[in-house]
């Protein structure tokens, strides 16, 4: 049985129906259109699915979509600035080359973004505990690390 629910996905809303089995990611990369979000493990350990659900860093493969009725999410295709401008997560992790195939950057962008939303000046430490929740399979973690301290960096000035 389907049933309709409302979702505000990177500040527009939508009315979409969805069946009791039907995942976040599914809603978003199948009936949205956005593929940002990628399906990796796809049981909730990976981290390469994660999204934004009322600024909590989630996996959009692990949550029911029924469940998110009425939320505030946020993609990596919404972080950008109408004009293209990055956002400075996004431009922190170009400047440190914190990427190799790519597949976990989505994910690893908007788990720093809810660490930065959190506590705009995290220590290395921190960002290093924080950023475990996700998995890069290129085990490029030093430059991910780097990307976030450049982003705090900005944030406080340095
Ligand atoms: S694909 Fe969702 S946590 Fe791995
Ligand atoms: S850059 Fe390839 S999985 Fe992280």
């Amino acid at each position: 049985m389907s049933e309709q629910i409302e979702l505000f996905v990177n500040n527009r809303e939508h009315f979409i129906s969805v069946d009791a089995g039907d995942m976040v990611i599914d809603v978003l990369r199948d009936r949205l259109g956005l593929k940002g979000a990628k399906i990796g493990c796809d049981r909730g350990v990976c981290g390469a699915c994660t999204i934004l659900i009322n600024g909590d860093p989630t996996a959009a493969c692990s949550t029911f979509a029924w469940r998110a009725d009425g939320a505030r999410i946020v993609t990596i295709e919404g972080l950008a600035g109408e004009d293209g401008a990055l956002d400075p997560v996004q431009q922190a992790f170009h400047d440190a080359g914190a990427l190799q195939c790519g597949y976990c950057t989505p994910g690893m962008i908007l788990l720093a973004k809810s660490l930065l939303d959190r506590n705009p000046t995290p220590g290395r430490a921190e960002i290093t505990d924080w950023m475990g929740a996700n998995i890069c399979r290129c085990t490029g973690y030093k430059m991910i690390i780097d990307a976030v301290e450049i982003a705090a960096g900005r944030e406080a000035g340095i």
